[in-house]
């Protein structure tokens, strides 16, 4: 059976956008993979402020997982930070990886340019997400396409790597949403939907209560033209909201502008707010029962061992590959 991962960080509540672009993937394809999924709480440390309680954080986002419709029966669940062969890995990775292509990421471009004062971490960060991905041998990484660039990175370190010392990794393929989603923000859809944005009035986080998610769709920014059309170039706005109402009723974008070719975007933003409240309510009330639960430690429990194993045999046929640590005939 292929293999499925993925990850999320845990800097806040997360948003529809990392709901739609890699939980909701994760879920459509739990029964036909055999599927991993855990929070890169080590990640997280490339963006801390006061405000992160990772501790916290972590917790409530294994609780959103199991919200979502992650089945822990389906779904290896685990936290990167009890793996401690993620970060072991990372750091041979690092030495076979180039300055110049980490410096090409656009994530990275993007964010140091934001604080010029940014670790190291923030610029190594690829390396440890590629690290995640290839010590399981996994086949499909769902990520939503703002990290497509880390993806293709990891697939360049592992062959690189199979080719100076014979097959070691798995090369991963990225799996995208079907209509290539990125969620963007409502305020200014030109930039994508991120936890982190200014003005929280753009984002939408899976915890909002419904009047705020009824707020921030029905102000979502438009144009003037009132046609519900897909095209982001002119209309990034009404095109945001139709892939947000196609990807929760699982509907191609060419439906959605059947369904909505007389309706005036009034009418189409009450849409949309009723299928993201309802998809978002059901969520929220299984998320009380699980954050209130003991059933996440359990599960945490029951697979540290599991991951640690399958990591620690890639790390030690990595070590043998390069010829370090000690001889096995010593
Ligand atoms: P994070 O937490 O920033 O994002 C988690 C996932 O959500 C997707 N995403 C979006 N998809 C669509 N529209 C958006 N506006 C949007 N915003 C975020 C991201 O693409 C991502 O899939 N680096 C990863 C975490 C990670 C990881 C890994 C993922 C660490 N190691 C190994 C896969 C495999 C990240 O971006 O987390």
């Amino acid at each position: 059976m292929k293999r499925l991962l993925t990850g999320l960080q845990p800097t806040g509540v997360i948003t529809l956008g990392n709901y739609i672009g890699a939980i909701k993937q994760m879920v459509e394809y739990q029964n036909d993979y055999e599927s991993y999924i855990f929070v890169a709480d080590l990640h997280s440390l490339t963006v801390l402020n006061d405000e992160n309680n990772i501790k916290e954080n972590t917790k409530s986002l294994i609780a959103l997982y199991l919200a979502c419709g992650i089945d822990p029966k389906k779904n290896t669940i685990f936290i990167q930070s009890d793996n401690e062969y993620h970060t072991n890995l990372a750091w041979i990775l690092e030495c076979h990886t180039y300055f110049g292509e980490l410096s090409r990421m656009h994530q990275f471009k993007e964010k140091s340019k934001k604080n010029t004062n940014f670790s190291a971490g923030l610029f190594t960060y690829p390396v440890l997400m590629a690290a995640d991905i290839l010590l399981y041998d996994t086949d499909l990484v769902p990520v939503g396409i703002d990290q497509k660039q880390h993806v293709e990175i990891a697939r360049d370190i592992a062959i690189r790597f199979n080719k100076k010392y014979g097959e070691t990794f798995t090369v991963p393929d990225c799996l995208i949403t079907k209509s290539g989603t990125k969620i963007m923000d409502l305020v200014t859809p030109d930039k994508k939907m991120s936890k982190s944005a200014e003005n929280k009035r753009g984002v939408i986080y899976l915890l909002d209560s419904e009047s705020d998610i009824r707020k921030k769709i029905m102000s979502a920014t438009t144009d003037s033209d009132m046609l519900v059309k897909y095209d982001k170039e002119n209309k990034p706005g009404i095109s945001n909201l139709i892939s947000i109402y196609s990807s929760l009723k699982n509907v191609s974008i060419e439906e959605v502008e059947e369904e909505f070719k007389n309706s005036n975007y009034g009418n189409f933003k009450r849409a949309v707010a009723d299928i993201v409240v309802e998809e978002l309510t059901k969520i929220q009330e299984k998320y009380n029962y699980y954050i209130n639960s003991d059933c996440i430690d359990k599960i945490l429990d029951e697979n540290i061992d599991k991951v640690r194993k399958i990591a620690k045999d890639k790390y030690d046929l990595v070590k043998e590959r390069i010829s370090i640590g000690r001889s096995k005939k010593l």
